[in-house]
């Protein structure tokens, strides 16, 4: 593990962030430590297009997130997690008049976040809370008495599914179909979720088509849940047609899932690789577990980058971006910030101020489901520590093929509970 800032022995040349086969074994951090220290503020060449500017500074991250007057999410043809240009077909949703509040700039994402805000109050959210200590109890009952589990499959990817189909309001007995649909949506780059474009296709339909039944089935029969909450919101007269109901549905479903279960297995592999911490954690889970969430969130930083579209001239550390460039935001590089953090390699549980940015960098898009995800990963690993002294690792992480999402697809875990 690479715990030094100095990386002045990368070979600039050799930086490649379009190579999703080096992601498959770990985050390549020697670029980005490289990159913060002699060129912040990089263009990235791409081979059938003008290439793309990488921004890996903490404050330059921050900065850029929050001025959406600059940076627009719009504008960013292909959408605003593709890197590269490609011909991008207009999907189905957009056809039918619908887009995702990701993709808008203000005033119309102003509009549409003050309407989904309605279904995520800390109400709803304080709501879930003893529901999710439940079901962290249920899905830990079912998972450790056997001693060893794919701790990813089992454990990481089941509570945030449990907890979303909760919220949404999917029958327990549905949820992994919603899991599957949202799984062929995201067009993995990895061969082990690859599939083919009808598939996906498939998938949005079948998702759609569910939605949509749900809204249904809530309008005739209202109920205090989120899905109930955001029918019926109604902000200068507007209310959510049933096209962006449908793809609020479909990005939570994907945003809220994939996330934090990379979270959570992050966070227990970062665990497995230092077992003081895990002792640290142990000996007092209920004063360590507020920092240690954080400082798993930072550690882990599942979401790599978001990408923008300059809408003017930028200046910024010497370099000028211009009007039409693509940038991207890489929050993994500013997580380990040496400038914020004088030991960003050390995972320390302890650690206070943890000014991270995993759920972006602040600005309008700030992420919808934060206090969700950090509940989830608080509850699981508080239970976790209360009952179990020593998780041992079985194997290496099976890391996901993404230069995206910081994803480990397997993580064989041995749990001793005596
Ligand atoms: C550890 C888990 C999670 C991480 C690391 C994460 C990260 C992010 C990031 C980086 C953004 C974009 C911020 C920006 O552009 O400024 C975002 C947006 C979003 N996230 Fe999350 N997220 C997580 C969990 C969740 C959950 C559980 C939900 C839903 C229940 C959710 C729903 C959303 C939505 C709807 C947006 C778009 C907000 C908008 O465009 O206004 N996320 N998230």
């Amino acid at each position: 593990m690479t715990t030094t800032s100095d990386r002045s022995d990368v070979d600039p040349s050799s930086i490649d962030l379009l190579d999703r086969d080096r992601f498959t074994s770990g985050i390549p951090h020697e670029w980005f430590t490289y990159l913060r220290a002699h060129d912040p503020v990089h263009l990235h060449p791409e081979p059938d297009g003008p290439g793309f500017w990488v921004i890996t500074k903490h404050a330059d991250v921050v900065a850029c997130n929050r001025d959406a007057g600059t940076f627009s999410s719009e504008a960013a043809n292909g959408g605003v997690i593709a890197l590269e240009e490609r011909a991008t077909t207009q999907s189905e949703a957009e056809n039918a008049g619908g887009r995702l509040m990701l993709q808008m700039d203000p005033p119309d994402h102003t509009r549409y976040r003050r309407l989904v805000n309605r279904g995520f109050t800390p109400r709803m959210i304080e709501k879930m809370t003893e529901h999710i200590r439940e079901l962290t109890s249920a899905i830990l009952d079912r998972v450790l008495p056997a001693g060893e589990c794919d701790f990813v499959v089992d454990v990481a990817a089941e509570l945030p599914l449990e907890v979303i189909a909760e919220l949404i309001g999917v029958p327990i007995e549905d949820r992994h179909k919603i899991f599957e649909w949202s799984n062929k949506m995201i067009g993995s780059d990895d061969p082990e979720y690859r599939v083919s474009e009808e598939e996906m296709f498939e998938a949005q339909v079948s998702m759609f088509m569910y939605a949509q039944q749900l809204a249904e089935q809530r309008r005739a029969q209202p109920d205090d849940d989120i899905i109930t909450a955001l029918l019926s919101a109604e902000i200068d007269g507007e209310s959510l047609s049933d096209m962006d109901f449908n793809l609020f549905f479909l990005l939570l479903s994907v945003a809220g899932n994939e996330t934090t279960r990379n979270a959570i297995s992050h966070g227990m592999n970062a665990f497995l690789e230092h077992p003081d911490q895990w002792d640290l954690l142990r000996s007092d889970p209920e004063r360590h577990i507020t920092t240690a969430t954080e400082e798993i969130l930072r550690w882990a930083s599942p979401v790599l980058y978001f990408r923008r579209n300059a809408m003017a001239d930028f200046e910024l550390r010497g370099r000028t971006i211009r009007a039409g460039d693509k940038i991207s935001m890489w929050y993994i590089s500013a997580n380990r910030d040496e400038e914020v953090w004088a030991d960003p390699f050390t995972f320390d549980i302890t650690r206070d101020p943890n000014p991270h940015i995993a759920f972006g960098g602040g600005g309008p898009h700030f992420c919808l489901g934060a206090q969700l995800a950090r509940m989830e990963i608080h509850v699981l690993f508080e239970e976790l520590a209360r009952r179990v002294p020593h998780p041992e690792a079985l194997g290496a992480p099976d890391r996901l093929r993404s230069n995206f999402i910081g994803g480990i697809k397997h993580l064989p875990v041995r749990f001793d509970t005596t």
